[in-house]
């Protein structure tokens, strides 16, 4: 079976062609990044009306790839939210339309679902039950995994999710959007001062997260700071460490409770080197099992939604052909449970 995947929630349009025998087959993708940057954000009416633009061009570049034609395809996925809703509707009316013209089954799916399986489109698959820190620019999630669609959220953020803080601090800073990886790589210069931040809400019992406080603390210190080059290292060592170290210790936590010997991240913010490394330590050190996406499927793409669209559609989970429904808002406890 081979199911076309389609991304469009925010500023990414993906679309790939996942094949239930031979893998991902094709994966195209094109970031509005340069389109957004010089409003420092992404603005939502720029970002369907690209998504409109690169649709079609990206789904032949994909049929090309994967040397098929739409004949060859049994299926459609797409991503039903959450997100932005203008560039959900445009993946989801082209996803509908294209479905029923080929008289196939579509399927919805939910973003942070496909980011948490996107491990599953590497080599070493993950196997269930497993931890998995789920980080992204809208959502940090600790989610015990027991099987497919059977997902309890340990803890979740109160505020800022991990990836927003990463970009409200790096803004701050005066760098570039998306900030997270240009703060990222501020780190690998050497800091001159060491500034210690805060490992917010591990001083109490529980496995959630608030990470808008890290921020204040990063403005703050940048405003007591000589305000150059340095200082903005030195804030982005500050920054990520307690970001990283606040992961580990609730990391450590949930491990404890759970008794899990499978760890798994994903979601844009696993792309971050020294929390990949920091996991790894931990991951050795307990006698664990990482399991992480390759880069280019950490942050937003098409192979992630294709693959969990050929998990659904090869249990004959589909959707209703003549409806569209999108939601920017849509709480990963309210995917299907089978
Ligand atoms: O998963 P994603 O592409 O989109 C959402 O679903 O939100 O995640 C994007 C987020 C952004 O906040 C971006 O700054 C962050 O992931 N990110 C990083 C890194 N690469 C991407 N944050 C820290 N370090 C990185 N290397
Ligand atoms: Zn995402």
């Amino acid at each position: 079976m081979r199911i076309l995947g389609i991304e469009s929630s925010c500023d990414e349009t993906g679309i790939a062609i996942y094949d239930t025998e031979k893998g991902l087959v094709a994966n195209a993708l094109f970031s509005q990044i340069a389109l957004h940057a010089p409003y420092g954000g992404v603005v939502p009416e720029v970002a369907s009306r690209d998504h409109l633009k690169k649709i079609i061009p990206l789904t032949h570049q994909a049929l090309d790839e994967a040397g098929i034609t739409l004949q060859d395809i049994h299926g459609i996925a797409y991503t039903a939210g959450p997100g932005l809703i203008g560039a959900l509707f445009v993946g989801a009316s082209f996803a509908k339309s294209l479905a029923f013209s080929l008289n196939i089954p579509s399927i919805a799916v939910h973003h942070m679902e496909a980011h948490l399986l996107a491990p599953f489109l590497e080599e070493k698959k993950p196997c269930y039950p497993f931890l998995a820190l789920l980080v992204s620019g809208g959502h940090t999630m600790l989610i015990l995994a027991h099987g497919f669609g059977r997902y309890e959220c340990l803890g979740e953020t109160m505020d800022d999710a991990a990836g927003e803080a990463f970009d409200k601090t790096a803004k701050m800073l005066g760098l570039p959007y998306p900030g997270g990886p240009h703060l990222s790589r501020l780190t690998s210069f050497p800091k001159q001062t060491h500034y210690t931040f805060p490992r917010p809400m591990t001083d109490r019992t529980g496995l959630d997260f608030s990470f808008s406080g890290l921020k204040t603390f990063a403005l703050n210190t940048w405003k007591k700071s000589t305000q150059d080059e340095q200082a903005k290292i030195d804030i982005a060592h500050a920054f990520q460490e307690a970001v990283v170290d606040t992961f580990i210790i609730k990391i450590r936590r949930a491990l404890q409770l759970t008794k899990v010997k499978h760890l798994l991240i994903s979601g844009g913010v696993s792309a971050n080197t020294a929390l990949r490394e920091k996991l790894g330590q931990l991951a050795q050190s307990q006698n664990l099992e990482l399991f992480f996406p390759s880069l280019p499927f950490c942050t937003d793409n098409g192979a992630m939604v294709a693959y969990l669209g050929s998990e659904y559609l090869s249990r004959g989970i589909e959707d209703d052909h003549l409806k569209i429904e999108v939601h920017a808002r849509w709480p990963l406890s309210e995917v299907k449970i089978i």
